[in-house]
């Protein structure tokens, strides 16, 4: 039975891959969730599988070291997938050293527990695997056109957020580089789907619609994201941590380029589309809506990712259309009410807060 640590697993890609995988392997893996339960972790995305057995949730800041390492003198890791970041381009903005703080000094302890957990005099144990998830965003931004992002695309990071991964992402690579670390990295597009916390284009707009709040567009709102429903990037890191050839980068996207004005008008779409004339969330929800405000400092104009070698190399391929995961992601929202009513009112931090201390 391999033993995996998954660190954010409390957030939102975090927690997807936790149910992927928990539905594709049942009993024959065991689960450590390790999160430090900041605004952006919610146990409620967990549930459902809290009482399993072979998962566990551990309250932990990858900062501190010494946790760390009692956490690895515990446990004897196969897998560790570190999605723990602090993740939102705005707030990095505005306060980007706790982005530092976690995004970079978080990895570099988190590389140093597991390179000495798994190091012995005959160098590194057999397949043992620490995956490295990244963005898009490391590579900077692309002009309007036709452009892609490459894994040889140098690093060109603008928003102190990708720059912090971007730093994450090159302690990574020194370590493969100096010490032969079974390492990989992956860099992924814009995920969309479940549990995806309200401060992200997709869920606010969601939200704020059926609040009959105004929908903010940064800029001429013609910026273009790359958006990949969040199963196939949970399916994608398993199936490179698998599968992926060892100190390898792995680009993750499906051709989904979409500008931001499109994306919020499907969402008004879809919420029309599904909800019936008889429910009272529909009336007043309208293009109208829509607000163009003030630009975002320093707001990367297009990402696009070109994923010909997870493809060729591996044989994956995204299993959710945009048309598609979009309806899926606002019919959850739409019957998710309540969870969405915890986070925005805070009451699931002090539900967590009880059960495991402050945060
Ligand atoms: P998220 O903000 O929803 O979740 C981050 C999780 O990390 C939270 O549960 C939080 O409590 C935890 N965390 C934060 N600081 C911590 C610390 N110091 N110690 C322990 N836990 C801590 O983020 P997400 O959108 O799920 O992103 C997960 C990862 O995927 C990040 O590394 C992000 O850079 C990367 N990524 C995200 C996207 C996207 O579109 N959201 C795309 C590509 C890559
Ligand atoms: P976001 O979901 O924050 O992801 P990222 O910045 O990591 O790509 O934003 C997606 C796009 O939507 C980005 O171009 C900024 C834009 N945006 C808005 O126009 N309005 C908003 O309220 C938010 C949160 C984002």
């Amino acid at each position: 039975m391999k033993t995996y640590l998954v660190t954010g697993g409390a957030g939102f890609i975090g927690s997807n891959y936790i149910h992927y995988m928990l539905e594709k392997y049942g009993q024959a893996i065991h689960i450590v969730n390790l999160d430090s339960l900041t605004y952006a972790g919610n146990l409620e995305n967990l549930k459902e599988i809290q009482e399993l057995p072979n998962y566990e949730f551990v309250k932990m800041d990858i900062c501190n070291k010494e946790d760390l390492a009692s956490l690895f003198q515990k446990y004897n890791f196969d897998r560790i997938i570190h999605f723990a970041a602090e993740s939102h381009v705005d707030r990095s903005i505005k306060n980007p050293d706790v982005f530092a703080a976690t995004n970079i000094m978080g990895t570099l302890n988190l590389l140093n527990a597991a390179k000495k957990a798994w190091e012995s005099k005959d160098g590194f144990l057999p397949d043992k695997r620490y995956l490295q998830v990244s963005t898009d965003e490391v590579y900077g931004s692309l002009d309007d056109g036709d452009g892609y992002f490459y894994e040889t695309t140098p690093l060109d990071p603008h928003s102190p957020y990708s720059a912090s991964k971007a730093s994450a992402d090159m302690l990574v690579k020194s370590y493969i580089d100096t010490y032969r670390f079974p390492a990989n990295i992956t860099r992924c597009s814009n995920n969309y789907g479940p549990y995806q916390f309200p401060e992200k284009l997709i869920p606010l707009i969601i939200n704020n619609a059926l609040q009959k709040k105004s929908l903010p567009v940064y800029g001429d709102g013609k910026n273009v994201r790359d958006w990949l429903y969040v199963r196939d990037h949970a399916k994608a890191i398993d199936m490179v941590c698998e599968m992926g050839e060892l100190f390898h980068i792995y680009n993750i996207g499906g051709h989904n380029e979409k500008q931001n004005i499109e994306i919020v008008k499907t969402i008004l779409d879809t919420l029309l589309e599904l909800l019936p004339e008889s429910d009272a969330r529909r009336a007043g929800i309208s293009y109208d809506l829509i607000q163009y405000v003030g630009d975002r400092k320093g707001h990367d104009r297009r990402y696009a990712i070109a994923p010909d070698k997870i493809r060729s190399e591996i044989g994956w391929e995204p299993e959710t259309m945009f048309r598609d995961g979009i309806r899926l992601t606002v019919q959850w929202y739409l019957s998710h009410e309540d969870w969405m009513k915890n986070v925005t009112d805070q009451s699931y931090m002090k539900y967590y807060a009880d059960m495991y201390g402050k945060r």
